[in-house]
């Protein structure tokens, strides 16, 4: 027996007194053959009277918004696919459309993010110690740690810590002098720091297109957009897929061309069994708070060359004279990490191994509970690759149904990057993009972070 009915063209004190008789704080109203015309909840009241509704008036069907209800013999998932953050309570009536019961589910409100930094081991010692030093600017001891430390785990010999993974792009490519009249080939699908940054050389870019399976540039493509102005190739490991390396420095050494990799989304990605950042002339990594490792905001540049090393020292400080204090050989710039950052950095780098095995973990769990649902396209592994999990990356065609309900249940979700050649501002460096529009539209991060629920999160998904 429901005790919380109110006939329509009953007055809102009524209506209020049947609300407040039930700990559900709502009223379900039935016309005069006892059909179900709507609901009213502690919140809808509220609005009434702001609306301007006094108690003594009468509750007329236009009072009354949309509502979501079930049919008598709906299951359990069924009637909590109607409910999300905001509907907590769904009427279940009969075939004449009387009510007859009612579900109610809480949801838990705690937000899900896409990701979240891990903090909780030696960051805020070693912060402090940095803090406690007075080395707080871009020189002290974590600096140099964190180059060393981090340009060793990529098992590259010099490492140039800078103020963020854009920069490291842009210094990379100065360093190796590219600028106006210059083409540089990017990939279609990365995020937009990676051409930002070459027109911030003022070099012109050159988008193409990236292969249907692995989502990384494509090599064929490559061959085909390289002109005579073409002077570097910028491979980006998306998504913590490794690129492959063997065919374009095989492109790039036949055509002379440089290789900048943007690790940005891959530290500890392999190819062929060597590391991601020791195939090109400069390799460029990210510590921004979502990446598999953080400095807050930092970035990297690692090499093998002694000698762009030194200019990238030099750049990346305004262009001032090792030698020479104060005195500028070039138009250098500020790019510089701080102490601080590189504090948090040397942390993160002692536990890098245990990162890529919990997300290794956060994408086998993926895979086991929602594989059935017959709704992804899981990112591929390669035998010759060490693929890293950086975000949960996957593709769907009901994109929009999934992140539709998971963020209705407050579960973060993130659409793959819109390519580069679709954005007005970008297009006219397109030279391919076929795949690439096609994998953005469908492509989809899940959140990789501890205590996802993945059984909620399949329950949710099994109607679509
Ligand atoms: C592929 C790629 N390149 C470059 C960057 C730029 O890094 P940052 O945000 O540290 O400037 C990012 C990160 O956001 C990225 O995903």
């Amino acid at each position: 027996m429901i005790k919380s009915k109110c006939k329509i063209g009953s007055n809102l004190r009524v209506l209020l007194e049947s609300i407040n008789e039930v700990p559900y704080g709502t009223s379900f109203i039935e016309d005069n053959e006892k059909k179900l015309v709507g609901i009213v909840t502690d919140g809808d009241f509220r609005r009434l009277l702001l609306n301007g509704k006094g108690l003594e008036d009468i509750l007329q069907p236009s009072d009354l918004g949309d509502f979501v209800s079930a049919i008598e013999g709906e299951n359990f998932d069924q009637l909590l696919n109607k409910t999300n953050i905001k509907i907590n309570i769904v009427p279940i009536v009969n075939d004449s459309g009387e009510l007859v019961d009612f579900f109610e589910y809480k949801h838990k409100t705690k937000f899900t993010p896409v990701a979240e930094p891990t903090l909780e081991n030696r960051e805020l010692e070693y912060l402090l110690d940095a803090f406690s030093s007075t080395w707080i600017s871009s020189r002290g001891k974590y600096i140099d740690r964190f180059e060393e430390e981090f340009s060793s785990f990529c098992k590259v010999d010099y490492g140039v810590a800078t103020s963020n993974g854009t920069v490291a792009i842009h210094l990379a490519l100065v360093a190796l002098g590219i600028g106006p009249g210059d083409e540089v080939i990017v990939p279609d699908l990365t995020f937009a720091a990676t051409i930002n940054a070459v027109l911030y050389a003022n070099a012109t870019p050159v988008i193409v297109d990236v292969n249907k399976d692995s989502w990384t540039i494509c090599p064929d493509e490559i061959e085909k957009a390289i002109t005579p102005k073409t002077k570097a190739i910028i491979p980006v490991h998306v998504y913590g897929q490794a690129c492959e390396m063997d065919k374009i420095m095989s492109i790039a050494k036949t055509h002379n061309l440089k290789v900048v990799e943007d690790c940005a989304e891959a530290h500890g990605a392999e190819f062929n069994g060597q590391r991601v950042g020791s195939f090109g002339d400069i390799s460029t990594f990210s510590f921004f708070a979502n990446k598999i490792i953080t400095t807050g905001e930092g970035g990297m540049c690692v090499t093998n060359s002694e000698e762009l090393d030194k200019k990238m020292r030099q750049l990346r400080d305004h262009g001032m004279s090792k030698e020479r204090r104060y005195w500028h050989d070039v138009i250098g710039f500020n790019y510089r990490m701080t102490n601080l950052q590189a504090a948090i950095g040397c942390a993160q780098l002692e536990k890098i191994d245990w990162i890529l095995d919990r997300n290794n973990q956060i994408e086998r769990n993926y895979i086991k509970h929602l594989d059935d649902l017959k709704l992804f396209n899981w990112q591929k592994t390669y035998k010759q690759n060490r693929k890293v999990v950086w975000l949960m990356s996957c593709t769907t065609e009901k994109r929009k149904e999934v992140m539709d309900v998971l963020v209705a249940h407050n579960i973060d979700v993130r659409p793959f990057f819109y390519c580069l050649s679709e954005m007005p501002i970008y297009s006219k460096y397109s030279f391919s993009s076929k795949n690439a529009l096609e994998i953005s539209k469908i492509g989809i991060n899940l959140p990789t972070v501890k205590n996802v629920d993945y059984k909620r999160i399949a329950n949710l998904l099994r109607e679509l």
